[in-house]
C-alpha cells in the first residue's frame, strides 16, 4: 500500500514536473530559470559564439535570475529532434538553419534556399529586417514557438570527392541536404541525388560514402572536418545559410514581463554580435581549410556561375507552389532579386 501509494505520488510529480518544464523551463526551487539553449554546430562558429554571448549577457543582466545553458554540437538533440524538443518544452530555446522549418508545416522559410536568391549579405538582412521576416516568425505562434531574431551565417560552397565546376559534374552524386524541398529540387536541377541527413550524421556520411557530397559554408566545413573527407570544395556561394533563433512561447510567455525585456535585449545584442562574426569567421575557415592542403578549393569562373544559374533559375518556379508566389514576391522585391526573363 505504502508502496502504490509512493510510486503514484511520484508519478504525479513526474507529470507535474513535465507539465512546469512545458510552461515555464526547469526553476530550481527558489533558484534561477534555466534556459536550455541546443543547437547542432561547434561552439566556435558564429552560431555557437553567439549562443554563449547570449548566456553571458542573459546571466549578466538578469543578474543571476537566469541561467543559460548552451548545448552545442547535438548533444541533446539532432535537426528534428531538436524542433520536436522545443515545442514538447524540453529545451527552451534553439537557433536551427531556415532550411529545417519545412517539416514543421512553415514551408514558407523554403524561400530562402532558392538558388542565387542573394547577391549579398546586405540583401538578406533587408527581407529578415522587414516585414517579411516580422510575417515568417508571426506563422510560428501556431506552432507554439516565438521566433525572436536571425542569424546569418553567409554562402554556401559545394563539395565531393570529385571537382565540381560545370553542372554535368553533378550527375549522379548523392548529395546531403538539410530537409528543405527547395534544396532537393536544386540538387536533382544539378542531376545529384539528394539525400536528407541530419548535419551530425554528415562526417561519417561522407566517410564512409553513404552519400558523396555536400553543401555548406567553411566554418562549419572547418569545425566538423569535412575538408578531412572531401576532396574538392568549390566557391559557388550559390545558397545561403541563415538562422532563427527561437524559444517555446509558453515558456516565453510565462517569464516576467521585465525579464522577456531584458532577454529580447540580449537577443538583440548577440544577434549583432554573431550577424558581424559570420563573415570574417567563415573567411577564416577557408584559409585553415586551404592551408590544410587536404581538399581543393576552387571559385567558379563567371561563366561557371551563369552556367549554374541557368541550371537552377527553374527551380525558382518549380517550388513556387510550395513555397507560396506572395512570398516569393515579397523576398524579390525586398531583396532587389530581378529574375532572369
Ligand atoms: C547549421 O549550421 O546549423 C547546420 C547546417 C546544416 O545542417 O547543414
Amino acid at each position: 500500500m505504502t508502496h502504490d501509494i509512493s510510486r503514484r505520488d511520484a508519478m504525479l510529480a513526474a507529470a507535474a514536473a513535465l507539465a512546469a518544464t512545458a510552461a515555464g523551463g526547469a526553476r530550481a526551487q527558489g533558484g534561477p530559470i534555466v534556459i536550455k539553449f541546443s543547437h547542432v554546430v561547434a561552439p566556435d562558429t558564429p552560431k555557437g559564439n553567439g549562443a554563449q554571448r547570449f548566456k553571458e549577457l542573459a546571466e549578466e543582466r538578469s543578474k543571476g535570475r537566469v541561467k543559460v545553458e548552451v548545448y552545442p554540437n547535438s548533444q541533446l538533440y539532432k535537426d528534428k529532434e531538436e524542433m520536436e524538443a522545443l515545442q514538447l518544452g524540453s529545451v527552451q530555446m534553439l537557433a536551427p538553419s531556415l532550411a529545417k522549418f519545412g517539416p514543421l508545416g512553415v514551408k514558407e522559410y523554403e524561400v530562402f534556399d532558392l538558388p542565387f536568391i542573394f547577391k549579398d549579405q546586405a540583401a538578406f538582412r533587408a527581407v529578415t529586417d522587414g516585414p517579411v521576416g516580422a510575417d515568417l516568425f508571426h506563422k510560428l505562434e501556431s506552432k507554439g514557438i516565438r521566433g525572436m531574431a536571425y542569424w546569418d551565417n553567409g554562402f554556401h560552397i559545394m563539395s565531393a570527392n570529385r571537382p565540381l565546376h560545370h553542372v554535368a559534374d553533378f550527375k549522379g552524386l548523392k548529395m546531403r541536404i538539410q530537409s528543405s524541398k527547395v534544396l532537393d529540387a536544386q540538387m536533382r536541377a544539378l542531376g545529384a541525388i539528394p539525400q536528407v541527413m541530419a548535419f551530425s550524421e554528415l562526417y561519417q556520411a561522407l566517410q564512409s560514402g553513404v552519400v558523396d557530397g555536400t553543401e555548406g559554408v567553411p566554418s562549419n566545413f572547418w569545425t566538423q572536418k569535412i575538408y578531412e573527407v572531401q576532396k574538392h570544395m568549390t566557391l559557388s556561394y550559390h545558397g545561403h545559410l541563415a538562422y532563427a533563433v527561437i524559444v517555446n512561447k509558453k515558456f516565453w510567455d510565462g517569464l516576467p514581463e521585465d525579464l522577456r525585456t531584458i532577454l529580447d535585449g540580449c537577443v538583440k545584442d548577440a544577434t549583432t554580435y554573431a550577424n558581424a562574426l559570420a563573415a570574417s569567421e567563415n573567411a577564416m575557415a577557408l584559409d585553415k581549410i586551404r592551408a590544410s592542403g587536404k581538399t581543393t578549393v576552387y571559385a567558379l569562373t563567371p561563366a561557371e556561375t551563369d552556367e549554374w544559374k541557368r541550371a537552377l533559375m527553374p527551380v525558382h518556379h518549380e517550388m513556387a507552389a510550395r513555397v507560396g508566389q506572395p512570398t516569393i514576391d515579397a523576398v524579390y522585391k525586398a531583396a532587389g532579386f530581378v529574375p532572369p526573363k
